[in-house]
């Protein structure tokens, strides 16, 4: 089924989508989670295959409904542990994996079997830190190609770098979600992107699926010149 279309600058290449908000669960009728219309990554899912590529989309929770393309692979997962799952199942033979996703940075410690039932006046939840899905790919690089995203409020260029690096990103997205236009569950995004040496790319408003073809052209030409 996958991948009749053999042609254009992603041809052969294997691209590996995140998107969504992961659910973290405090029993079977609650959960935490992030705001995560899935617009991104579908958009990043959609335009990887009209480049050509042959591309898995891991999606957690979204508000949107995941692209239905016999060409493209869906993979539903839950929590911010089943994603890491998931990506880390693909990640060999992956050429460029993209975290477009929300992933929650605390889980509960417990999560209940049963329904909790209402009790006292207060009540706390302790949370712990989940995996850095990013943080960990960093860490076993190899020929994979590495994009992740930077959704701030102010300061997007000093925080979008700081997590490049940290994380051994080969580029990172970052946009500002208080500016209009470039919030959560828009059409639309203003994003700049940067790899280690600084700024490469700086768009204006423009459709998440326009942001999503640029950052494709841009990996796909890197790709291409390491192969060289
Ligand atoms: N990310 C991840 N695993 C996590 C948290 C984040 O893979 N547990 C990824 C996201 O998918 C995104 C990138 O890391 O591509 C940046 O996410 P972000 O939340 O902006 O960064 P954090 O490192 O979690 O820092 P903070 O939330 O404190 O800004
Ligand atoms: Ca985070």
């Amino acid at each position: 089924l996958q991948n009749d279309k053999k042609s254009g600058p992603l041809a052969g290449k294997k691209v590996v989508v995140t998107a969504g908000g992961t659910v973290e669960r405090i029993d079977p009728v609650r959960y935490i989670s992030n705001d995560s219309s899935g617009k991104m990554g579908f958009a990043l899912a959609r335009a990887a295959r009209a480049m050509g590529a042959q591309v898995t989309l891991i999606a957690a929770r979204t508000d949107e409904a995941p692209p239905r393309d016999a060409d493209i692979e869906l993979v539903r997962v839950e929590s911010a542990q089943d994603m890491y799952e998931a990506v880390t199942d693909r990640w060999a033979d992956c050429d460029i994996l993209i975290k477009a996703a929300a992933v929650a940075d605390y889980r509960p410690r417990h999560s209940a079997e049963s329904k909790i039932k209402k009790s006292g006046d207060t009540m706390t939840l302790e949370l712990v830190k989940t995996t850095d899905i990013l943080e960990s790919l960093g860490k076993m690089k190899d020929k994979q190609f590495l994009i992740g995203f930077a959704a701030e409020t102010g300061n997007a260029e000093y925080y979008a770098k700081d997590k490049l690096v940290r994380k051994n990103l080969d580029l990172i997205v970052a946009n500002d979600v208080a500016v209009e236009g470039a919030g959560f569950g828009t059409d639309t995004n203003i994003v700049s992107v940067y790899d280690a040496n600084g700024l490469v790319l700086d768009l204006p408003l423009v459709s998440k699926d326009e942001v999503a073809r640029r950052v494709l052209q841009l990996a796909a030409e890197r790709v291409a010149g390491a192969l060289l």
